[in-house]
């Protein structure tokens, strides 16, 4: 994980680089730092805690002028967070700099090697050893940096995303990549370099998008030449021309990222759909799926892989995958379908799920089913993502940047692309009557407007998470295809609050969870009208005999659960298959704001990242 931002130009880089990394924040923020070169001088501060501590530090303690600069914020791996382990690192000499996010895996020999020939290491970190790595192959081969940078290169192995620079030719960063983003932003003299393209979007729209295994070595004036790490193959790279804009990735009078984007969800979701679902004329299209259309419908099965709240998007696309067009569907952690020997046989398809595009295990499982034989079809919200790049085709979920840490929108419009999915296969297969087909497009399409309704119960939610606040664990039911949805729920809860929490099957509760029933004990139900609303009653009569403080999410005008319920959140009602992309966003709400009263990060969570680019 980890952000990286550099600079180099005829502008002061430093306020360029520090801003970049606290809109990077959201890939590692448990140390941060700069290094500068002006005036004859490299300069630099780094320190454990968020961008605006270093800076504060920063200000304080150098001149931050100068012209080329490079920071990081961090997320460990190699060493707890403190302000020797946080980066740029420097070579023995002092005369190196260097950023990097990802892991060396074979530091460990590479350090005892250096270690026996003289050189001496402050941090615990596999950073000082490639850049100490670097400078040795300078010092042994006599060659430039960016020749040293590659055959460093194709000694470690690993995942990196780095960027070099040398204070003794300060017209020059060298970058390379293998496994984590890296971004270059073009300017006119004057390049951006990032792990995306959100710290320098406000500068320039050009951007290009390093490859796996490639090193680039960008100058001042006389530009980017980029090479293969593995053979010094020269490549022409290509420049693509970003939709981005300033306003999709600033808070825009929420309090937080997260609130903002839970709001966004009716504009995602119709993002999502637009040019897709044209219910008027009774059609689903998705090049992606068009274009492959034979694969999916010989598809003996169907292999969803993924991560976190991914990961639960693939679990309700489970179950309106199976019911609409009878494939059979497997949902798996990627972390353990990677290591696991896996059946992977060649008419299966993959769909591997994503908001960032970079998940590593993610990343790993496709190209294991590639190896494997089987096509992989990627859903990605960022466009032009590894995971985009890597999938034999795919469909961007168009929510938009997601900034705030724990997942809201990316959740949603991943089902709405599923739900998609599922029914232009449906409707392929002949495993959906038209009409039925036909209900399913319409009412996909008011969905936007019924999430609108259920924000509109924000104050109402926001009291329950005043009573609730101070719970120490709380318990999340669901049935069906909002089983996920209570997953989903307890995570949020976890992530942001630190409170624990559990999602269950509303059924599986006697078999164990019961036992934690008592009057202390929250538990939110997911007890809407269609699917198997009659046993969630039952499930709710069996918490209440047992003291428990039910919060039940209903649909609007039911008295039943109304009157067992201590607390009751109104939703709109849809049919049982979509009900998951209304039912979440109470949910979300709750644990927003039981995070906010209890003074938490929401944003940035402790521990966790937004891009999980390590194993
Ligand atoms: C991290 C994030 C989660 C996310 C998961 C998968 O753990 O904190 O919010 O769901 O990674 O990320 P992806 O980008 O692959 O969807």
């Amino acid at each position: 994980m980890c952000g990286i931002v550099g600079y180099i130009g005829n502008r002061e880089a430093y306020p360029i680089v520090a801003k970049g990394l606290q809109r990077l924040e959201y890939r590692g923020y448990d140390s941060a730092g700069i290094a500068i070169y002006g005036n004859g001088e490299l300069k630099y501060s780094k320190t454990k805690g968020k961008v605006a501590d270093m800076r504060r530090k920063l200000e304080a303690e150098i001149d931050p002028s100068g012209t080329i600069a490079l920071g990081h914020t961090r997320w460990a791996t190699h060493g707890v967070p403190n302000d020797i382990n946080s980066h740029p690192h420097f070579s023995n000499s002092g005369n190196l700099v260097i950023i990097h996010n990802g892991i060396i895996e074979n530091y460990d020999a590479l350090k005892k090697e250096l270690t026996s020939r003289g050189y001496s290491f402050s941090s615990d970190t596999d950073t000082e050893v490639l850049v100490n790595l670097i400078e040795d192959v300078i010092v042994k081969e006599g060659v430039k940096l960016g020749k040293a940078v590659q055959m460093t290169l194709n000694q470690v192995v690993g995942a990196y995303a780095i960027a070099v620079f040398d204070r003794r030719k300060p017209n020059e960063i060298v970058v390379a990549r293998l496994g984590s983003p890296l971004a270059i932003g073009i300017g006119k003299d004057e390049y951006f370099i990032a792990s995306d393209a959100s710290p320098f979007i406000e500068y320039t729209n050009n951007v290009i998008y390093l490859e796996d295994g490639e090193v680039a070595v960008v100058r001042k004036e006389k530009g980017i030449k980029v090479r293969k790490i593995e053979d010094d193959t020269m490549v022409d790279p290509y420049v693509q021309e970003l939709q981005l804009n300033l306003e999709q990735i600033e808070k825009g009078g929420f309090d937080h990222f997260m609130l903002k984007e839970i709001f966004e969800q009716p504009a995602a979701i119709r993002d999502t759909y637009r040019g897709r679902l044209l219910a008027d004329e009774g059609i689903v299209s998705m090049a992606g799926v068009d274009d492959n259309l034979e694969r999916f419908l010989n598809a003996k099965r169907i292999i969803v892989v993924a991560c976190g709240t991914s990961w639960h998007a693939g679990l309700v696309s489970e179950y309106l995958i199976e019911e609409l067009t009878r494939i059979p569907v497997e949902v798996e952690y990627a972390s353990e379908f990677r290591y696991r020997n896996p059946i992977i046989n060649r008419d299966d398809v993959v769909i591997a799920i994503s908001q960032s595009g970079e998940t590593a295990d993610t990343m790993a499982a496709i190209k294991l089913a590639k190896e494997r034989g089987a096509f992989v079809f990627g859903v990605c919200n960022v466009v032009g993502s590894s995971i985009a790049r890597e999938t034999h085709a795919g469909a961007y979920t168009h929510a938009g940047p997601e900034i705030g840490v724990a997942s809201t929108k990316a959740f949603t419009t991943q089902i709405t692309i599923l739900a998609l999915i599922a029914l232009k296969l449906a409707k392929a297969k002949g495993t959906i009557s038209k009409s039925d087909f036909q209900m399913h497009l319409q009412e996909l399409e008011t969905i936007p407007q019924k999430i609108e309704v259920a924000l509109e119960s924000n104050d109402a939610i926001r009291e329950v998470a005043f009573r609730y606040k101070d719970a120490r664990n709380c318990i999340y039911l669901g049935r069906g295809c909002n089983f996920p949805v209570a997953l989903e729920g307890a995570l949020k809860l976890k992530e942001i609050s630190y409170i624990h929490a559990e999602g269950y099957p509303a059924a599986e509760m006697k078999h164990g969870p019961i036992a934690l029933i008592d009057e202390e004990m929250p538990v939110v139900v997911i007890a809407t009208r269609k699917g198997h609303y009659e046993k969630v009653v039952s499930n709710i009569q069996e918490i209440k005999s047992r003291k428990g403080k039910i919060i039940a999410i209903i649909n609007e005008g039911d008295t039943s659960v109304r009157e067992l319920a201590d607390h009751v959140i109104e939703v709109p009602e849809t049919m049982e298959s979509l009900s998951p992309l209304v039912n979440t966003i109470p949910l979300q709400l709750l644990s927003y704001h039981i995070a906010v009263m209890l003074n938490k990060n929401v944003d940035q969570p402790r521990n966790l990242a937004k891009s999980v680019t390590v194993e």
